[in-house]
């Protein structure tokens, strides 16, 4: 592919690029059809970054209607082996409320209707056909990123919560109190409703990938005031986007490589035949 290229991949709002003075807006077609939006490339740090809203530029698209294997298979031929995703969340805990930044270590799957795999043996429009491959997700997320995202965290004087599950609900709608109170008794940490199938789609392409997970609200479980309002989350997202974004752009000073990579996330497939090409 030839236009600009990028090493790491951000999938998040525009809050996160839109000051950044030397941006390129790239449209990448995919096997998958289009992604959420045009991908914006630029620098941080000397590094070749990817920007990619995910729900759109102008937020159209709800959480289940995100095309997220387009998203990854767009970063991924762009050249980005890391892909950073931060997110808003819900807390399960007291303790984890509003401006709680959290690395998560674990992922609970609550979703119903998103297709989770590329390997799924359908013919793509290019008349080539996936084989079916299983790759184990026991440990969602890069531990190389999860520790440059902990480091970058602290730097910034922000005290990270080092692992938790993330439970991901399908959405659009926030959980029942009485689901979130069952969330929370699983021992779940926090709940949003992006995490999957991002998190697993990046493994299959054999991607590093690190979810931020900023809580927004205390979820309805574990408030006793009116439940969670999408205004809320919006203003309290609003509110820590800049030092989300001072640590996001820490981050990637700390993310190997795609050839230095010393984790597994990039031998996910070995020993099975996916029966297509990956993008380069
Ligand atoms: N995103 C932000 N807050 C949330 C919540 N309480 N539940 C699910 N997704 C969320």
């Amino acid at each position: 592919m030839t236009g600009p290229r990028a090493e790491i991949g951000v999938i998040g709002g525009s809050g996160f690029y839109s000051f950044l003075d030397d941006v390129t807006e790239v449209t990448v077609g995919t096997p998958y059809g289009p992604p959420s939006d045009s991908l914006f490339v630029g620098t941080v740090g000397g590094r070749e970054v990817a920007f990619l809203p995910r729900h759109g530029r102008d937020h159209r698209l709800p959480p289940h209607r995100i095309n997220y294997r387009a998203n990854l298979w767009a970063l991924r031929a762009l050249g980005a082996r890391q892909v950073l995703g931060p997110c808003a969340v819900g807390g399960l805990r007291p303790e984890y409320g509003p401006g709680t930044l959290l690395i998560p270590d674990q992922l609970v799957d609550r979703t119903r209707s998103r297709v989770n795999t590329f390997f799924d043996g359908e013919p793509r429009p290019d008349g080539t056909r996936p084989k079916v491959v299983h790759v184990s997700l026991a440990d969602p997320y890069c531990p190389a990123g999860r520790k440059a995202a902990l480091a970058a965290a602290a730097g910034r004087g922000w005290d990270a919560v080092d692992g938790g599950a993330m439970c991901v609900i399908e959405g659009p709608r926030f959980s029942t109190r009485a689901e979130s109170r069952w969330h929370a008794a699983q021992g779940w940490s926090v709940v949003g409703m992006t995490g999957h199938p991002e998190a697993a789609l990046a493994r299959e392409l054999e991607l590093c990938y690190t979810s931020l997970a900023l809580v927004t609200d205390l979820d309805a479980g574990a408030e006793a005031g009116e439940g969670v309002s999408h205004a809320e989350v919006l203003a309290v997202f609003a509110q820590n986007v800049d030092r989300l974004r001072d640590v996001l752009f820490d981050v990637m000073a700390g993310l190997p490589a795609g050839d230095a990579r010393d984790c597994e996330c990039g031998a996910a497939l070995a020993g099975q035949d996916p029966g297509i090409e990956l993008p380069a």
